[in-house]
């Protein structure tokens, strides 16, 4: 199990597409690559890379434990590292249909049509429902508007064509998912995904919810875990998958510990799905 990178909380920057009020200042990848905050993304943008070169791996799925771990966040900014390469076609897939946010979150036109309107027409295509994010190498496909249940639209053979085009088409794609333990959506996709990498909100995400996270994940599935420091209250995000609050995280967890429990609990048998 590796600990990719640790990420810090993002003072304000004031580049200009952040002043114009078209990003959000916490996607560096974007909004300020020459940061050092963009620095971590890369690192973690050359893992991803290193793991396509060697084992032709192309999906990537950005989940955590729990809610408002810094998934969207994460995944923005991955895909904004990797679209820094200009030989590299990336796509970035919000395939969060209960609480979409990578649209709002990029500054793209609101109510377009997306992952769910593809899943439910096939004769709608990834260009169909893709949007090109301005300046950069990247592609974008949004959540579109989902009304039904998120299990049959990401169960479908349909989804598993949708991610087979965009193997066909891009280099890297990277999926924006929900939390893997309040719901089965991140786990449901699993099958058409070759790796997951964990987001693990430093000093919030309770050591004991990561562990049951990471043993519904086959090991030779996760590509590494993500410390996030970004300071916001969980309960906050619960709410907006309606969720009570979890047991409060340990006080002052000591991330080396963190990181020999989690070796541990990987090298265990994974239940998938
Ligand atoms: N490293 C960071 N520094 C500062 N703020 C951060 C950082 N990471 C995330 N945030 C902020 O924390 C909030 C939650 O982040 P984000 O939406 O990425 O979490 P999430 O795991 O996708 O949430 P959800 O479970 O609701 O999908 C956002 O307001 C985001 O801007
Ligand atoms: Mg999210």
């Amino acid at each position: 199990m590796a600990e990719i990178t640790r990420i810090q909380p993002r003072a304000s920057l004031a580049p200009a597409a952040v002043r114009r009020g078209a990003l959000d200042e916490h996607l560096v990848s974007l909004a300020d690559p020459h940061a050092y905050e963009a620095e971590q993304y890369r690192t973690l943008r050359h893992l991803v890379e290193q793991e396509h070169q060697s084992r032709g791996v192309s999906v990537v799925a950005v989940s955590s434990a729990d809610v408002g771990d810094g998934k969207t966040t994460t995944a923005i900014n991955l895909a904004g590292a990797l679209a820094q390469a200009t030989d590299r076609r990336v796509l970035l897939v919000d395939a969060d249909l209960r609480r979409p946010a990578v649209a709002s979150r990029l500054g793209l036109e609101p109510g377009r049509r997306g992952l769910a309107e593809a899943v439910f027409d096939a004769s709608l295509d990834l260009t169909a429902v893709s949007q090109r994010y301005a300046s950069f190498n990247l592609s974008v496909v949004p959540a579109g508007r989902f009304i039904g249940i998120t299990y049959e639209a990401l169960q479908s053979s349909r989804f598993g064509q949708l991610v087979a085009e965009a193997r066909q088409h891009y280099d890297h794609v990277i999926l924006d998912t929900p939390p893997m333990l309040p719901i089965a959506d991140a786990r449901i996709i699993g099958p058409y995904v070759d790796r997951f990498i964990l987001v693990v909100g430093a000093h919030r995400t309770p050591r004991k919810l990561l562990g049951e996270a990471l043993s519904l994940l086959p090991p030779d599935k996760v590509l590494g875990l993500i410390f996030n420091y970004d300071g916001h209250s969980p309960d906050r995000h619960r709410a907006y998958y309606g969720l009570e609050s979890p047991e409060p995280p340990p006080p002052a967890l000591g991330w080396g510990a963190l990181a020999r429990a989690v070796t541990g609990l990987v090298g265990g048998p994974g239940s998938w799905r």
